[in-house]
């Protein structure tokens, strides 16, 4: 069996991190019978800068054939982000209707959280983020730039179709983990779309009598993701609380350098993409530190996602026991002082 994968490395650590991560994907694949068929898409900021655009115009058909995307990151200093960031991910999530975004935080051991008294074991959270519409429809626009009256309109969307497949995927994970679902809203200010929500929750909890509900409003929920993150099971949210909060989630599980994802087509019409939730990190560009394991574990996401089940525990279990290893390599995110590489090559020889 041979997967045909589009690598999209993107800007700023973005290859630097998958370049780390592609050897040790061909490895474990290998060692469990298939191989990865990898496509190099170089397009982000450098080619905007040069050519006007962040990919071509019949972008999304070059990937649409591939069983899944790899992508590194996206965002540059010299272009305003909301530029790049609508040139090239956000098509891509939106296109191929990636709606089911699932972001685990987990706090491994051998892992400093920021948090006292909180060790390895202790948190583990898989978030649902909604992922093709809501806070970030592009619906809305400028009027009167520069007058007085100058107004922005940016209007948020909750369609039943997508809201309800983010809740069901999210209590579905809930039925199989600890059967316990955080529901995160703002319904007491934004009656509309918010509490259209809670309903569609209410509505889909009724399938699953087993799962415990919690409501939380997202300023609370971002309090106690600091103040008892050991209490939380799954979460389901909006595309932009989802946003915010798996931040949080990255930090008090450790750093940023750990926290994967994966952006699912629930449909399977389309490829589904996996990328760290980090960004492009300019501010540690081209000193070759990044940390690759956040890369590494959506690989292992996108095996599990491919069907490869055991390559996946391969890769995450890899991860997981170099963490616990005080001896291992480990980037300066993580307290230690190796570099990208001498991570990816430790990690090689656990492999
Ligand atoms: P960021 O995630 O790039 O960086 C935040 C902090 O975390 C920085 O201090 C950075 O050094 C650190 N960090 C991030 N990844 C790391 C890693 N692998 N190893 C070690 N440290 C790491 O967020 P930002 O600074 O807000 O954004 C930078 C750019 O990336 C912006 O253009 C933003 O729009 C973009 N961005 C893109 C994505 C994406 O492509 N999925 C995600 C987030 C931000
Ligand atoms: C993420 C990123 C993106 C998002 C940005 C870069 C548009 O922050 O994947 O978390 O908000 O989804
Ligand atoms: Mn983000």
């Amino acid at each position: 069996m041979t997967y045909d994968i589009a690598l999209i490395p993107g800007d700023g650590i973005g290859p630097t991190v998958v370049d780390a991560a592609l050897p040790l994907l061909d490895d474990v694949a290998a060692t469990h019978g298939f191989d990865i068929d990898t496509t190099r898409y170089d397009w982000g900021t450098e080619r905007y800068l040069e050519e006007g655009a962040m990919m071509p115009d019949d972008g999304l058909d070059a990937l649409a054939d591939h069983d899944a995307i790899l992508l590194g990151a996206v965002g540059h200093p010299d272009v305003p982000d909301h530029v790049t960031l609508n040139g090239l991910l956000l098509p891509i999530r939106k296109g191929f209707d990636q709606s089911i975004c699932k972001r685990p935080a987990v706090l491994f051991d051998g892992v400093d959280s920021p948090l006292k008294g909180y060790s390895g074991g202790d948190i583990d959270i898989l978030v649902f983020r909604e992922n093709t519409e809501g806070e970030y429809a592009d619906i809305g626009g400028r009027e009167h730039v520069g007058f007085e009256n100058e107004v922005a309109v940016q209007s948020a969307v909750y369609t039943r179709r997508s809201t309800e497949r983010i809740v069901r995927a999210a209590f579905e994970a809930a039925t199989e983990r600890d059967g316990h679902l955080t529901n995160v809203t703002k319904s007491n200010a934004q009656a509309h779309g918010m509490v259209f929500w809670d309903d569609i929750v209410d509505e889909v909890s009724e399938e699953y009598p087993g799962v415990e509900v919690e409501r939380l409003l997202v300023d609370a929920a971002s309090m106690d993701m600091v103040r008892r993150p050991d209490e939380f099971d799954v979460v389901v949210c909006s595309n932009l609380f989802g946003d915010i909060l798996t931040d949080v989630g990255a930090i008090v599980t450790g750093s940023m350098g750990l926290a994967p994802s994966a952006n699912i087509d629930p449909g399977h019409d389309h490829p589904s993409m996996f990328e760290p939730v980090h960004g492009s990190a300019f501010d540690i560009m081209g000193e070759g530190v990044a940390n690759p394991l956040a890369t590494v574990l959506s690989g292992s996401l996108m095996f599990d996602t491919l069907g490869e089940a055991d390559a996946a525990a391969a890769l995450w279990d890899a991860v997981a026991a170099q963490l616990a290893d005080e001896s291992a390599p480990r980037t300066p995110d993580l307290g230690g002082d190796s570099t990208t590489d001498a991570v990816a090559a430790d990690l090689a020889d656990r492999l």
